[in-house]
């Protein structure tokens, strides 16, 4: 009874899918147009694709949800290669949701040490840096961004609204740290550049991670909200969608109430609708509200005379729990049975396993089927019959199952399985292929730092 319940409210059907693909489609539209919508489609103002013989040495520093890595990149005269080297930091949990001046100087902080690591007694001249923040921002030219707001939980005081860049400088500059800011991306659009670096096809960057979100390029003449800045109509130019806010408006998205709850407990309800259904942070949240509820419910006997109170701590349960029960290779759900027992203090009978189980697929499953709908959206408003899309982020790759049922949602959405010319297809030949990216904030901000310093010296 309940497990049916559960699949009718988080399954979305091909015919569903098509209908959000569609919606999608005019939201995209909307957000470059003069009056706006809900998906900010920001244009980045990287300009067109690298050639390969992009060269030089730059710093990238990535901000992204959970770490916190610099790296230095080398982009020798040898087409399409590079090398790197780079330091991980951990992003501390309180930093999220502390005060900017930490925030800041936490990062200038990791900066300073790498440099320090890496070129110590060097007399440097200051280095460029491509600086991969992976938030919403309005820019009016590359080496800015005001924060339009924070999303994936972060909810630090005195940032949104407000330019990022010269704080960023000015903890730098009080270290003393030899960095020139060239750039701000976001990781969408270090994707998108990195992977097109290789392969001539990539036409979409893509994150499935804490958060899920895309870029790509538009032409300048389809971009209405930017008539004012005089460009060729035919100049392309890369958009980050923050497709994260589709449906904010709640027109099409099927919602359940555990994605209400969601929302309305988040530091910033109402806003990023499409991505808290679907991103690695939310996946085990919504999870976890699951089965609370169903405890609560005196019909459906589930951990019946349990001490479920480590269940009950919100966002105690992250991506990689419900991957571990996805991966459970055995018949009897052992694996299953473990993680419950260790991590939570319960002891789950077999239909509750099979419960569990069940719910982990569903919540998968419908993760990969709705993001399918943004890659398809976005490759039917561009008329693209075939493309490359490079993806990255924890969901991405290490979620079981995420690719396969990405793919299989696109096929249903744009109509493969009869192929155009009405034929079926064959294996391993889907026209829109969603690919494992290169290192977007890598090497993607080492090259828009590049590409950005060609364009300065060119006068364009
Ligand atoms: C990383 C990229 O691999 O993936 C980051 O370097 C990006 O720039 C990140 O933000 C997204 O994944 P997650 O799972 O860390 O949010
Ligand atoms: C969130 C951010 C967006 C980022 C995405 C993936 O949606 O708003 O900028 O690209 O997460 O990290």
């Amino acid at each position: 009874g309940e497990i049916k319940r559960l699949e009718e409210i988080f399954t979305v059907d091909t015919a569903k899918l098509k209908a959000i693909t569609d919606h999608f489609i005019s939201e995209l539209a909307k957000g470059l147009s003069k009056e706006g919508g809900s998906i900010p489609m920001n244009p980045t103002w990287v300009m067109g694709f690298p050639t390969g013989y992009e060269t030089g040495t730059f710093l990238a520093l990535d901000m992204g949800g959970t770490n916190l890595r610099v790296c230095e990149i080398n982009l020798p005269e040898e087409k399409g290669e590079f090398d790197i080297i780079q330091s991980k930091y951990k992003m501390p949990e309180e930093l999220k949701t502390g005060n900017a001046d930490e925030l800041w100087g936490y990062i200038a902080d990791c900066l300073q040490q790498f440099i320090e690591y890496h070129h110590e007694g060097e007399k440097l001249d200051k280095l460029p840096l491509g600086f991969t923040f992976s938030y919403p921002a309005t820019q009016d030219y590359i080496d800015h961004g005001v924060l339009q707001r924070w999303t994936k939980g972060f909810d630090i005081d005195g940032v949104e609204g407000k330019d990022v860049v010269p704080p960023f400088e000015k903890a730098l500059e009080e270290r003393g740290v030899p960095i020139k800011l060239t750039a701000l991306i976001n990781d969408t659009t270090g994707t998108l550049i990195a992977s097109a670096y290789t392969d001539s096809e990539m036409k979409i960057g893509c994150i499935f991670g804490t958060g899920c979100n895309a870029a790509y390029f538009e032409h300048a003449g389809e971009i209405p909200k930017l008539e004012h800045v005089k460009m060729d109509p035919k100049q392309e130019i890369a958009i980050n969608c923050e497709w994260g806010a589709f449906d904010n408006e709640h027109k099409i998205l099927p919602r359940t109430q555990y994605d209400i709850i969601i929302d309305k407990d988040s530091p910033r309800p109402g806003q990023q609708a499409f991505e808290k259904m679907i991103a690695g942070l939310y996946l085990g949240e919504l999870f976890r509200l699951v089965l609370v509820d169903l405890h609560e419910q005196p019909h459906v006997q589930i951990f019946q005379d349990q001490d479920i109170s480590r269940l009950k701590k919100p966002y105690s349960l992250d991506a990689s729990f419900l991957s571990d029960i996805e991966n459970d290779p055995y018949e009897n759900l052992q694996e299953t049975y473990d993680i419950f027992y260790d991590r939570l203090k319960i002891n789950s009978s077999k239909p509750e396993l099979e419960l569990i189980r069940r719910l982990a697929e569903l919540i998968g499953t419908r993760s990969a089927r709705l993001s399918a709908c943004g890659v398809a959206a976005i490759c039917k408003k561009k008329g693209y019959k075939t493309a490359h899309v490079g993806a990255d982020g924890s969901v991405f790759n290490k979620y079981p199952h995420f690719k396969q049922r990405g793919a299989q949602a696109l096929k249903e959405i744009l109509d493969w399985e009869k192929g155009r010319d009405g034929k079926p297809l064959g294996k391993g030949h889907d026209p829109v292929e969603i690919l494992p990216a290169e290192d977007g904030s890598g090497v993607g901000a080492a090259l828009i730092a590049a590409l950005t310093l060609k364009r300065v010296q060119e006068g364009k």
